[in-house]
Parts: C-alpha cells; structure tokens; sequence
C-alpha cells in the first residue's frame, strides 16, 4: 500500500512516517522544511522517497497514486498565523490541492486538524460544538474542516479528521520555540534555566504523547469510515506548574518558574479533550501515561548532541 505524508519531515510526521515504514508502506513525503528536518527521518531514508517543497505543488511531482493521504504539512502554530495572516489562504489552497489528489487517485484522507478550534468554550471539549470566531490559526483550520466535508458531500473522498490537542514528545527540536510547553520547560531546565510561565501557572492543557497522536492515525487508517471527525485527547488536563514540578522530581532539581505577565490577547487558559467518540468508533484511547510520556521525552533530549534555546 502507498501513502502520501505531507509535513512527513515535522514533529508529527515524521513520528508517524516512522511507524509506516516499519508497518511496510511505501511512503512518500512532501515537506515544506519550514519547521521540519531531514534529520527528523534519519533512518528511515532508505525507505522514504522525500520532496522538499509545498503542498501546493503536489501536482507538479509525478507522484504515484496512493491510497492514503496524511495531511500534516500545514502551518503547525497560531503565532505564524499572526506573524503573516496571508498563511491562512495558503493553508487553504493547499488542502484543496491536497483534497483534488486525493479525489483523483480514489485515496482516503486522514486530515490533521487542532483543538484549537474549540478555544474558548467550556469543557472538556466534544467535536460537535460550534467554533467561536478566537484567531487565524483555527479560522485556516474551521475553513479546511469544512472543505473536507464538502469534497466528502460531493464527491465521495473519504476523510477522517483527527483533532489534535497538546503533542509534546520527541522529534520536536526543529520546532523550536514553537514546540509543545513540556518539552520547552525540559530543554529550559536541562540547561539550568528557568522555564518561563504566562501568568500564574495555573492553566492547563490536555497533554498527548507523540505515540499516541501516531496510534490515532493509524487507527483512522484502519477504519472503514466514510468522513468523521475525532479529538485525539485523553480527557485529563494538566497545569504547567504541574508539569514544572514533574520535570523537576524527573530531572533531579530544583528550578523555580519565572512567571511573566501574559501578553497574549486570546491565551487560552484550559484545553480538555472529550475522548467518548475517538474511543467509542475509532477504538482509539491514549495510553501513555504523562509520567511515562515525560519520562521518554527525557531520555529523548538527553541523547541528542544539540537541543534548542527557547
Ligand atoms: N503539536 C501539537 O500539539 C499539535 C496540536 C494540534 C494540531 N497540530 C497539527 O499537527 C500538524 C503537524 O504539526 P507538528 O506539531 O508536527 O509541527 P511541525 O511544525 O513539526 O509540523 C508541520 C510540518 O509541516 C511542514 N509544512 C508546513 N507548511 C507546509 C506546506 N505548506 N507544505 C508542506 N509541508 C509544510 C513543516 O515544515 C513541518 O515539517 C500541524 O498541522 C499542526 O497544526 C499539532
């Protein structure tokens, strides 16, 4: 079987090409290299065929035809949605491009997409409430949901959206300062420096092991569902102090935060998966639990050469 991985060189993807590769697809990867690294698949190249451009130009690669399309090449954080608002159409116009592929080569759709959607309403967070109107990055998101949908309604492509809540895990060095809060705090606190907190420390996220995240998809992939929507949470949510305390009983110190005044209009305070639907038709549940997730991700960054300053 062939499958395509678009953002197959970024956190995420790549996590997930692995899993691939090892479960014997013949996988294709297109990557912008905008967060993600050829280092990233170091390991499986051999295996890989590797286009380093944009979804956008899909089209113009003479690819085979697949029979899956993992769409996880889309600008991954609100701040690069802020830093230039013209990604929005541009994330867009790549997922028709990508959808059009998909419909011309009869292969299914696994779409990555964020909880972010939710922000602001109360949780924990089910995937029939309705979005408010919170930022750019999830208005790209809502937009290619939606699309998904129609291309399904008219045309039949099968698509299964997977609604991603807070990924942390290893393979996010590329990332940067853009990688998950827990995996910052540990590159911070590695170094002796103490992680920095908007606010008090007191909000919370639903934290997912990378693992996870790539259980989630290869459930979708599994799964004879026509289109659906799933959050890929585990219903629990944690706090950053929490999180701080944990690194600091792991790591054997004794780091106090530096907490900042938040300057982030529309921060979001708590994030909580509802998992009911993902586990109920999916069959999927995340299993790793943060102390054995956390403790992974450390011995992760401990054996890498280089780990980011954030
Ligand atoms: N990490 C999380 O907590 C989280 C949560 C919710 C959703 N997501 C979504 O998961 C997906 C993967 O994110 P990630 O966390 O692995 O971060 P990432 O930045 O490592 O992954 C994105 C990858 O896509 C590539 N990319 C960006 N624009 C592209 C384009 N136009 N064409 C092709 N490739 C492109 C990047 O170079 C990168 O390799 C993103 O869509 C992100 O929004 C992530």
């Amino acid at each position: 079987m062939r499958v395509l991985v678009t953002g197959g060189a970024g956190f995420i993807g790549s996590n997930i090409v692995f899993e691939l590769v090892e479960k014997g697809f013949e996988t294709y990867v297109v990557d912008s290299m905008h967060t993600g690294n050829e280092k990233n698949l170091e390991g499986v190249m051999d295996s890989v065929r590797l286009f380093k451009c944009g979804a956008g130009e899909i089209p113009s690669l003479s690819l085979p035809k697949v029979d899956f399309v993992l769409h996880y090449g889309i600008y991954s954080s609100s701040p690069m949605y802020k830093e230039d608002r013209r990604r929005v159409a541009e994330a867009i116009g790549d997922a028709i491009t990508v959808f059009e592929f998909a419909k011309d080569c009869g292969s299914r759709v696994i779409l990555c997409s964020t909880s972010s959607l939710y922000n602001g309403l109360p949780t924990p967070w089910r995937e029939d409430a309705v979005p408010l109107v919170t930022d750019f990055y999830t208005e790209a998101r809502i937009a290619i949901e939606r699309l998904a949908e129609l291309y399904h309604k008219l045309y039949g492509l099968n698509v299964i959206t997977l609604r991603h809540f807070s990924i942390y895990g290893p393979k996010e060095e590329y990332k940067g300062q853009y990688a998950n809060n827990i995996t910052q705090f540990l590159w911070c606190m590695m170094k002796d420096k103490p992680p920095v907190i908007f606010g008090d420390g007191n909000q919370t996220r639903d934290f997912v092991y990378v693992k996870d995240a790539v259980e989630a998809a290869m459930r979708a992939m599994e799964k004879d569902i026509e289109y659906d929507v799933f959050n890929v949470g585990t219903g629990k949510d944690t706090s950053f102090n929490k999180i701080v305390e944990i690194l600091n009983r792991k790591l054997g110190k004794n780091i106090k935060p530096k907490y900042v005044p938040n300057p982030i209009k529309n921060y979001v305070y708590k994030t909580q998966a509802d998992p009911t639907k993902a586990e109920k038709i999916l069959g999927f549940r995340a299993k790793t639990t943060l102390e054995e997730g956390i403790d992974k991700t450390i011995q992760y960054y401990k054996q890498l050469e280089w780990i980011p300053d954030v």
